[in-house]
């Protein structure tokens, strides 16, 4: 089983950026965890990060045929972006939805989710938690 997580811009920036929202841990201790937390379930991980929506619509596309789920946390582009919803859309690989804070919770914008409306689960305001319930929902999804 191979899965794909993607994680959109200013992701990279973690404990650079808003500190009191999105704690202090970095990205790199980010793709630590979720690599170890693949591992942990057998499972092989390609890891995306871009702060440039048509390089994810890409990405999306060249999984077709060879991932079997998509763990996606959209950053900003969650808010905005109806080509990575489409991409998701075309490729229909299951997909889950993951945000480190609660975006439910701040300003208005963000309440909205494209790219959520083509995902399967959503895990939101759970934290680096959010990307290893996103990893055992596919992964029981296929057991
Ligand atoms: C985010 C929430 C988004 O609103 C924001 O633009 C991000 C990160 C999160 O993980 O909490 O960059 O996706």
């Amino acid at each position: 089983m191979k899965l794909l997580i993607i994680n959109g811009p200013n992701l990279n920036m973690l404990g650079i950026r808003e500190k009191n929202i999105y704690g202090t841990q970095t990205f790199k201790d980010l793709e630590k965890y979720i690599l170890d937390c693949c591992a942990e379930h057998g499972v092989e991980a390609e890891l995306f990060q871009s702060n440039h929506e048509g390089a994810i619509v890409d990405r999306i596309q060249q999984a077709y045929g060879v991932i079997d789920g998509i763990v996606i946390n959209p950053a900003a582009y969650t808010h905005t972006s109806v080509a990575i919803l489409d991409a998701l859309k075309a490729v229909s690989i299951p997909a889950v939805e993951v945000h480190l804070s609660d975006v439910n919770a701040r300003e208005a914008f963000r309440h909205i989710s494209y790219a959520g409306m083509a995902c399967e689960e959503h895990y939101i305001g759970l934290g680096f938690e959010g990307y290893r319930k996103a990893i055992e929902y596919l992964v029981n999804k296929y057991r």
